[in-house]
């Protein structure tokens, strides 16, 4: 039974977006480390399609088995109130008709990566609801998803990163953008993640077949030159006060020595071959430089509450590559562990990242 003593804490999990069974693994995780003695959990899965059903109280199922990752399947139905005057309540649904209360929600953790859960637009819903939810808000999940806004807003703040051409409807680049880019080139969908659709291209004539396969994911198209150097990860959260605190770097080792030859979605999650040096092994110089870094780039995009700020560290210094605003939560995951290494433990993290949630929350507006 839930104690009414608890904070109630629905995690959101799922989702429409490529990646759903990221999510459903970061979900398992969370909702296995929200202390019982606080939380009540109550989980929400939303199908490939969009619906949202009761989720899974048996955490196990929703990690990854073997090369097997986990999938909402369905269930009862259930739906969020639009209604202010009904913030939090989810209750169950059958058709049309709206029945049973579910559960209600004190504050949300969508543990949502990507299209639909990242971009700001679920956020935007949680907004009219009236409800508190984890993480940052409609502007900055909307810029940080799209790696063209992502890198303006850097460069606007004079922040470093490296060259790139954005395509539009076009499938081909001028010589001059060959040139200024120079190979290799990664194409990527622009409003992407976990490394779906994105090529490593070696030569011009595979270029075409790679940005198709990246408009399977997004029409829209950036393509950047390689950036040479370990890839570093630092996490970023804020306090209730408003402090923002990066964690210590990671570096991800192995990442190029894997069979997609960078950081791909099998190398990230299935075949256990990249490992990280957390803390990473830089200068105290180079530590505090990338630290700073992040959260000036968690402030270029208006950030709040949480983010994963991921560079490069090349011969010229550290560049950076992208900010992900709901980062992964699976127990391999970078964020929950560059936070446990800097002495915030995986429980301590959540309810950080919960209190800032209660703490923010502008129910008049
Ligand atoms: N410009 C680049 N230079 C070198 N490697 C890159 C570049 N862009 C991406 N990569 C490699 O591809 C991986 C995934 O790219 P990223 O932009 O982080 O996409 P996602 O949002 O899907 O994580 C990176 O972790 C890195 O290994
Ligand atoms: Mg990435």
């Amino acid at each position: 039974m839930n104690n009414p003593d608890r904070i109630n804490v629905a995690v959101v999990y799922g989702g429409r977006s490529s990646e759903h069974s990221v999510s459903c693994v970061s979900a398992g995780a969370v909702m296995s480390h929200l202390d019982p003695a606080r939380y009540n959990v109550i989980p929400v899965g939303i199908t490939q399609d969009g619906t949202w059903v009761v989720g899974e109280t048996d955490y196990d199922k929703l990690a990854i088995n073997g090369r097997t990752m986990p999938v909402v399947a369905g269930g009862q139905a259930v739906t969020l109130s639009i209604d202010p005057a009904h913030a939090g309540e989810l209750r169950y649904t059958d058709g049309d008709n709206v029945g049973e209360l579910y559960a209600r929600a004190d504050v949300i953790f969508p543990v949502l990566h990507g299209r639909f859960g990242e971009d700001g637009t679920i956020q935007g819903l949680f907004e009219l609801s009236g409800v508190p939810y984890v993480g940052t808000g409609v502007l900055s999940s909307a810029c940080g998803q799209d790696k063209e806004a992502t890198k303006k807003l850097f460069n606007a703040e004079g922040l470093p990163i490296g060259q790139d051409v954005v395509l539009r409807g076009r499938t081909e680049l001028t010589e001059a953008e060959k040139d200024l880019l120079g190979l290799p080139v990664f194409v990527k969908p622009a409003r992407g993640g976990s490394s779906i659709g994105i090529s490593k291209v070696e030569s011009w004539d595979d270029f075409p077949a790679a940005v198709n396969l990246a408009r399977e994911h997004d029409h829209k198209v950036i393509v950047e030159s390689e950036i040479v150097g370990p890839e570093v990860e630092v996490g970023v959260v804020q306090y209730a006060d408003g402090r923002v605190v990066a964690s210590v770097p990671a570096q991800l080792v192995g990442t190029d020595a894997s069979e997609e030859g960078f950081y791909g979605f099998d190398t990230k999650y299935l075949d256990n071959v990249v490992a990280a040096h957390i803390p990473a092994p830089l200068s105290q110089q180079h530590t505090a430089l990338i630290q700073s870094l992040a959260v000036e780039a968690f402030h270029a995009l208006s950030c709040e509450g949480i983010a994963r700020v991921d560079f490069f560290v090349t011969e010229a210094g550290p560049v950076l590559n992208e900010i992900n605003t709901m980062p992964g939560f699976t127990p391999i995951s970078m964020y929950p562990q560059v936070f446990a290494a800097s002495g915030v433990s995986y429980e301590q993290l959540l309810s950080i990242l919960i209190e800032r949630a209660l703490a923010t929350h502008r129910p008049k507006e």
